[in-house]
C-alpha cells in the first residue's frame, strides 16, 4: 500500500505534497518523506511516524522548490524507521524515488548491485530501484525516462513509482504495475501525480489513470507523454473527475469513521439512484446490463473479496440464493487464487472491493479472467484498478471512505447486492410480483430507518461505556445476520484491539460456549424472523452461564428484552434487509469503544485502507 504524491509546475511543491500526503495517510502511516528540487539541490526529509512528524521537521528546513515527490509508507520490507522511509536516493544524491508496492526479486538484484560496488542505506526492497536507474543512466548513457524503463525491465513485482532527478529539473518520470497511479493535468502546464485522485481534486479535474506497465513522463516543456515498458507510445486518455472536495473533509465530525457512519442514509440512497423505482415497480443495474442474460443463465456465481467486503459477499450469498435461486460460492480472494480453483468460460466471478485496489482480489480476478470466466466488479472507488480490469460492474457510490474501518462502503455493497438479487429474482420469476413490490418498498424505506437508528447514538454510547474494558467479545447471528456478526466482530477488533469472534448463533454450543463467563459481552442479532425462537434459546444458553447479552431486536420486542442485559431496537423490515439495519448499531458500538479506549479510530495500528500487497 502506501501513498505517493508528486508535483511539478510553477507553484511551490511543498504545501501541495504535504496536503496530498495527509489525504493519502489512510493508505499507510508508518513513516513519511519528501524530496524537493530547489535550484539544483535535491533536499530529502524523512521521518518515522505520521505526516505531521514530517511536516514539523521539514518546516525547520528549506522547503522551497517547484517540483517534488512525497510518500507515506506502510512498511513491507524493513522496519518503519527514518532510514527505511521513502524517498530513496542514489549514492551521488542526484536521483530520488518513491515506491508503492513490492519488488519481489529485490534480493538477487541487490546482491548483484552490491557486487558491483553499490552501497545500500536501507533494508527496503525499493532501494534497488534507485540504484538500477542510476546504473542504467551511467552504463547505457540514456536519458532519465529510458533509464527508468530499462530499470523496470529487471524487476518482478508491483510498483507505482515517481522519479525525480537533479539533472532533469523540468521532468518527473512515473510508472505503474499493479499499484495505482493517477496523473493530474493542471491548468498552468503543471502536473500532479498521486496514488488516487484525492490529493489532486482541489487543483484539477482532468486526470489520466495510468495502465499497467505504462510510464508517464511529465515535462514542463513537452507536456505529458506515455510509453509502455516495451517502448511503444500510448495515448493519454483524459478523464474528468466527479469527486468533490467536501467529501474528503471531516465536516464537523470528530473522526472520519463517525462521519461515514452518519452518512449512510445518504450513501444508501445514492446507491439507489437510477436503479430503484418503487412507483413503477422496477430495479435495474445499468452497469451490468450486458451481462444480465449470462447471470440469469448461470449455474453458479463465485464471489471473491477480502475483509469487510468478504462479509458483504456472504450477505449477497444469502440474498441471491434465497431470492434468485442461483447457487453462490463465496471465497476469500487470497485463498481462491492459490488453491487451483475450478473455473471455466461459463463461470461468472464477482469481485467486491471498496478501494478497487486490493492486491489479493486483483490477483484472483486476473486468474479467473485467464481461465475465460466473465469477471464483474462491485467497487466504490471510481476508476480503480478492479473497476478497470473487470468486464463490467456496478459502483457502490458511497463517496470517498477515509476511515480505515469500512462502514458506509459495506452498507453500499450490501445495497448493490440486494438490488442485484432482486433484479435477477424478478427476471427469473423466482419471487412473486407481490413479494418483489413489497421488498422494494421496504428497501426504499431503509435510509430513513438507518437514520432512526443513528438517532440512538447516545444510548449506544452508554452501552459501549459498560463494555469498553472487555478482553473478549462474541457476536452471534443467524441467516444473513451471521455475516453481520462477523462484520461486528471485525469492526471491534480492528479499531479497539479487543479480541472478538463472530459465529452463527447455533454454532456457539459446538465450542465457543466454553468462553462464556460473567465477563464476556455477547452481541446477538435477535431480530424477528425465521430463526428468532432459536436465537432466543441461544441467548438463554448464554444467560445460564452468566454471560452478558447485548441484543439487537426489532422494535416492540418483548421476549428478548426480558432476558438481555441491554437491547437496541431497530425498525422492523423485510427479513432480507435486516443486515442493512443491524450493522449500524454494531458500527457505533465499536466506534465508541475505540474512542473510550483512546485508540486511533481512523488509522488503527498495523492497518491501511488499501491493501495493495499480497
Ligand atoms: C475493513 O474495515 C477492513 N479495513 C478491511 O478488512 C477491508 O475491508 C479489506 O482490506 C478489503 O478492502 P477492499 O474492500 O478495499 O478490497
Ligand atoms: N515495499 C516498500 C517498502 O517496504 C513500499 C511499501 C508500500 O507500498 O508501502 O518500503
Amino acid at each position: 500500500m502506501c501513498g505517493i504524491v508528486a508535483y511539478i509546475g510553477k507553484k511551490e511543491a511543498y504545501p501541495i505534497i504535504i496536503k496530498g500526503l495527509q489525504r493519502l495517510e489512510y493508505r499507510g502511516y508508518d513513516s513519511a518523506g519528501i524530496a524537493l528540487l530547489d535550484n539544483g539541490e535535491l533536499n530529502v526529509y524523512k521521518k518515522q511516524g505520521k505526516v505531521s512528524m514530517l511536516s514539523n521537521y521539514a518546516e525547520t528546513q528549506n522547503t522551497k522548490g517547484n517540483s517534488g515527490i512525497g510518500h507515506t509508507r506502510w512498511a513491507t520490507h524493513g522496519l518503519p524507521n527514518d532510514v527505511n522511509s521513502h524517498p530513496h536516493t542514489s549514492t551521488n544524491g542526484d536521483i530520488s524515488v518513491i515506491h508503492n508496492g513490492i519488488i519481489e526479486n529485490y534480493a538477487p538484484i541487490k546482491a548483484e548491485l552490491i557486487s558491483r560496488g553499490y552501497t545500500f542505506q536501507s533494508e527496503t526492497d525499493t532501494e534497488v530501484l534507485v540504484h538500477l536507474i542510476d546504473d542504467a543512466l551511467k552504463q547505457e548513457k540514456v536519458n532519465l525516462s529510458e533509464a527508468v524503463r530499462l530499470a523496470l525491465q529487471n524487476v518482478v513485482g508491483a510498483y507505482a513509482i515517481v522519479v525525480i532527478s537533479k539533472d532533469y529539473p523540468n521532468q518527473l518520470v512515473a510508472a505503474r504495475k499493479s499499484s495505482p497511479l493517477v496523473v493530474g493535468i493542471g491548468s498552468e502546464g503543471d502536473f500532479y501525480l498521486a496514488s488516487d485522485a484525492t490529493p489532486i481534486i482541489e487543483y484539477t479535474k482532468q486526470v489520466v489513470y495510468l495502465n499497467d506497465e505504462e510510464i508517464a513522463i511529465v515535462d514542463l516543456n513537452e507536456g505529458l507523454k506515455i510509453i509502455n515498458i516495451a517502448n511503444q507510445e500510448k495515448t493519454a486518455y483524459v478523464q474528468e473527475l466527479e469527486m468533490h472536495l467536501e467529501a474528503l473533509e471531516k465536516g464537523g465530525y470528530e473522526h472520519f469513521m463517525l462521519k461515514e457512519i452518519h452518512e449512510q442514509p445518504r450513501s444508501i440512497r445514492d446507491c439507489f439512484r437510477g436503479r430503484l423505482n418503487v412507483e413503477e415497480g422496477w430495479v435495474a443495474l445499468g452497469g451490468i446490463k450486458d451481462y444480465e442474460q449470462k447471470l440469469l443463465n448461470a449455474q453458479r456465481l463465485i464471489m471473491i473479496a477480502c475483509g469487510t467486503s468478504w462479509h458483504a459477499c456472504l450477505v449477497g450469498e444469502y440474498l441471491i440464493e434465497d431470492l434468485a435461486r442461483i447457487n453462490v460460492e463465496v471465497e476469500y480472494a487470497s485463498e481462491f487464487r492459490y488453491r487451483n480453483p475450478i473455473i471455466n468460460e461459463n463461470d461468472i466471478v464477482i469481485a467486491l472491493s471498496q478501494s478497487g485496489e486490493t492486491a489479493d482480489t486483483m490477483a484472483a480476478l486476473t486468474l479467473a479472467k485467464s481461465k475465460g470466466a466473465t469477471i464483474l466488479g462491485i467497487c466504490n472507488v471510481v476508476g480503480s484498478s478492479i473497476s478497470r480490469i473487470t468486464d463490467a460492474g456496478s459502483y457502490t457510490h458511497a463517496g470517498p471512505e477515509i476511515g480505515v474501518a469500512s462502514t458506509k462502503a459495506f452498507t453500499a455493497q450490501v445495497t448493490v447486492l440486494t438490488l442485484l438479487a432482486l433484479r435477477l429474482a424478478y427476471k427469473k420469476g423466482t419471487i412473486t410480483r407481490k413479494k418483489f413490490q413489497s421488498i422494494i418498498q421496504e428497501l426504499d424505506a431503509i435510509p430513513e430507518k438507518v437514520q432512526r437508528i443513528l438517532e440512538k447514538d447516545k444510548m449506544i454510547e452508554e452501552i459501549a461505556a459498560v463494555y469498553k474494558d472487555s478482553k473478549n467479545a462474541l457476536y452471534l447471528g443467524r441467516g444473513s445476520s451471521f455475516p453481520v456478526a462477523l462484520e461486528g466482530a471485525l469492526k471491534l477488533k480492528e479499531i479497539s484491539y479487543i479480541h472478538a469472534e463472530g459465529y452463527p448463533a447455533a454454532e456457539m454450543k459446538h465450542g465457543p460456549i466454553a468462553l462464556i463467563d460473567e465477563e464476556i459481552p455477547v452481541f446477538v442479532i435477535a431480530t424477528k424472523g425465521t430463526s428468532y425462537e432459536k436465537v432466543v434459546s441461544n441467548i438463554q444458553e448464554v444467560k445460564a452461564r452468566k454471560g452478558k447479552i447485548i441484543a439487537i431486536v426489532t422494535e416492540g420486542d418483548t421476549q428478548v428484552k426480558e432476558i438481555a442485559d441491554h437491547v437496541i431496537e431497530i425498525p422492523d423490515t423485510d427479513e432480507n434487509l435486516v443486515p442493512l439495519l443491524a450493522t449500524i448499531p454494531l458500527q457505533l458500538l465499536s466506534y465508541h469503544i475505540s474512542v473510550m479506549r483512546g485508540c486511533n479510530v481512523d488509522q488503527p495500528r498495523n492497518l491501511a485502507k488499501s491493501v495493495t500487497v499480497e
